[in-house]
């Protein structure tokens, strides 16, 4: 059964983030879909490695692999929430700029070269999608708890990217749907420290959730904001 009839028949996909909880959850769902003739993946393991703080290794990551394209599904499921060791921020006096650039070189700045090297991948006159791990704390209008200062703001920053991308994409891309995803809290290594009191979901509930959802997207010329249930978020 395929998750993504919305997409040609014989659709090419390429996953980012590959080696992440939710990044294999995609590639496993994917492998699964035989309406998918290809998958490309890619990673810090990667033959020519993904590597968001540098530049030029995610144009060479995304060059090793763009001749398979162009691809009607793209999937980044990078990002980071503890970094160097270091877990998100509880109060305003923690924040460092060391790690506020950290957060934003692999959340916002890592997300926007990804976007720049991977939107061309998209094919111009079919039904296409561009879907990015962004995360309901991102949101400005919905954060009612604080803290978190440097995830939050990435993320936020990372969602704005998507959006100007999205826009700008909308008139070479007419049938190209762009979606910032919230996958729930999801059983990984990332949110584990942090789940308790947390009702999770498992990677593979998660994926089938967002790939649902993103096949139900209709083209519009901004992106989307959406949980893993189908569910608007405000930005
Ligand atoms: N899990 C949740 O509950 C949850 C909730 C909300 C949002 N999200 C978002 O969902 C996305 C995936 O989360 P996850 O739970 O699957 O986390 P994960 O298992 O830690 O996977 C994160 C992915 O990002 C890659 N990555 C991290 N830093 C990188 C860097 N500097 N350069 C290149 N790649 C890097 C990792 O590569 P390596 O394998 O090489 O480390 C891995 O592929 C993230 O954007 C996260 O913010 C997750």
């Amino acid at each position: 059964m395929s998750l993504m009839t919305s997409l040609p028949d014989g659709y090419r996909a390429l996953v980012l983030g590959a080696s992440g909880t939710i990044g294999r959850g995609f590639v496993e769902q994917l492998a699964c879909d035989d309406r998918c003739s290809r998958i490309e993946r890619l990673d810090r393991s990667s033959v020519v490695p993904l590597v968001l703080e540098d530049e030029s290794a995610i144009t060479a990551a995304v060059k090793s692999i763009s001749s398979h394209g162009p691809f009607h599904l793209i999937l980044d499921a990078t990002g980071a929430l503890t970094i160097d060791g270091h877990g998100p921020e509880k109060r305003l006096e923690a924040i460092r700029a060391h790690g506020l650039t950290r957060a934003f070189q692999i959340n916002a700045i890592g997300r926007g070269l990804i976007l720049r090297e991977c939107i061309p991948l998209l094919p111009r006159e079919e039904r296409c999608i561009f879907g990015v791990l962004s995360a309901r704390v991102g949101s400005i209008s919905d954060n009612q708890l604080g803290g978190w200062y440097g995830y939050r703001a990435s993320k936020a920053a990372g969602n704005m990217l998507l959006q100007t991308a999205a826009i700008e994409s909308h008139r070479t891309r007419p049938l190209a749907v762009f979606a910032a995803l919230q996958p729930g809290t999801v059983v990984s290594t990332l949110s584990e420290p942090f789940s308790r009191g947390h009702a999770t979901v498992t990677a593979e509930q998660s994926t089938i959730g967002m790939l649902n959802t993103l096949n139900g997207l209709t083209v519009r010329s901004q992106a989307w904001f959406v949980d893993y249930k189908g569910l608007s978020i405000d930005w």
